[in-house]
């Protein structure tokens, strides 16, 4: 059994769906959008819920593996009236601005609290670099 389950996030409600620009500048600033359920809803209770989204990068041909950032969904209707009846519900979803410099792959995995470990994947290339010349004429 895999321990880190992929599927198409159109047909599984648990795949991370990354959406971003596929070419970006580098050094430039874009935004990146993560998010469970965009295409079949995955339930949001107190005993169903996502937990968090990790975001790596991988670097085209390198060995490692960089950190982009943990982001936890910590409400999910929990109160002291019990469960689903608390007044706050966190969407699993996320949005932030990246910049990068060189072409590579993003990995967003997600931990289901029932299902397990879910990962999601989107290819960035480093758009080619114009050269800029200055010329002189005389
Ligand atoms: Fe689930």
């Amino acid at each position: 059994m895999e321990r880190v389950q992929t599927a198409d996030w159109k047909e599984e409600k648990h795949v991370p769906v990354i959406e971003c620009s596929s070419e970006v500048k580098a050094g430039e600033l874009f935004e990146v959008k993560v998010s469970i359920g965009k295409e079949i809803a995955h339930p949001n209770t107190t005993e169903h819920h996502i937990r968090w989204i990790n975001v790596f990068f991988q670097p085209e041909g390198e060995k490692f593996t960089y950190h982009v950032g943990n982001f936890e969904f910590s409400a999910h209707g929990e109160s002291a009236e019990g469960s689903n009846k608390g007044p706050v519900y966190t969407h699993p979803e996320v949005a932030f601005p990246l910049k990068i410099t060189k072409s590579g792959t993003l990995y967003a995995l997600a931990f289901c609290n029932i299902h397990g470990l879910w990962e999601g994947t989107k290819k960035i290339r480093r758009a080619p670099q114009i050269e800029t010349r200055t010329v002189t004429t005389w």
